[in-house]
């Protein structure tokens, strides 16, 4: 597994970098697969990097038409919640760019979590390059927990290794989620990790400071292990400062 360590001075800085990684990698899946398929993370770090990604020059360096948008998970809330991903990306990114609407994939929160995560299922499947689908691209944050996506420590969540998109209850959030799970996860040709903030850097310090071939599960973002791509950690000063 090539993993790589970038830390930058500030989450502008690190939301500018992951800006251009972005546009480069769905440059080259789109010359080779004529489309880049793009998981977005959800949470507030990504904000940053997805507004770049709507404003010039960064939105004039992506054939959006060629880009198919989908999600590493969501809360089980309707696209119009305050804490719905959706929104996030939406207010943030999607409506800012001309990407047609079919390339957008959102997962329906507002659906009873286990027909989300089914109706999601489904989807996938209809992603090219076989089962588990083969994300360009999977965005990820990470929580003070260890958690990514969905994966929250000690969830059914993090042990699944056959469906690809389950629903989840996160007793600690009182909360359903729908995620991606980590077959799915890490099966995708470039996995990027956007930290920031003091608050994750002994999480962070832990996971990489593991060796990658002994992961945790009670730190689920450890058993990210791409199994052919390739692993950016992307992170601003504060959440590296103990590294
Ligand atoms: C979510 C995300 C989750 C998030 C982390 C970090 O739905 O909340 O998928 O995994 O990335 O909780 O969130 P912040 O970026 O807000 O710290």
């Amino acid at each position: 597994m090539e993993r790589k360590i970038q830390v930058y001075a500030s989450l502008h800085e690190l939301a500018r970098a992951a800006a251009n990684k972005i546009i480069n990698i769905a440059y080259y899946a789109i010359q080779s697969q004529d489309r880049a398929t793009i998981a977005l993370a959800g949470g507030n770090t990504p904000r940053p990097v997805y507004e770049l990604l709507a404003t010039p020059p960064y939105c004039d360096q992506i054939q959006w038409q060629k880009i198919h948008l989908f999600w590493g998970d969501e809360r089980a809330v309707p696209p119009d919640h305050p804490d719905s991903n959706f929104r996030m990306a939406n207010e943030a990114l999607l409506g800012n760019i001309p990407i047609p609407d079919e390339n957008v994939h959102r997962i329906r929160g507002e659906l009873e979590p286990s027909a989300a995560a089914a109706e999601y299922a489904d989807l996938l499947r209809k992603i090219p390059g076989g089962i588990p689908p083969q994300f360009t691209l999977v965005l990820l944050g990470l929580g003070a927990d260890g958690h990514t996506a969905s994966l929250f420590p000690q969830t059914t969540a993090v042990e699944e290794r056959s469906r690809n998109v389950v629903e989840v209850y996160v007793s600690k959030l009182k909360a359903w989620r729908v995620t991606l799970t980590l077959p799915v996860l890490n099966a995708a040709s470039h996995i990027i990790f956007l930290v920031s903030g003091r608050q994750k850097a002994e999480t962070v310090q832990k996971i990489l400071a593991r060796d990658p071939n002994n992961p945790d599960p009670l730190l689920p973002a450890s058993l990210i292990q791409p199994t052919h791509g390739q692993l950016t950690w992307m992170l601003d000063r504060e959440a590296a400062s103990l590294l």
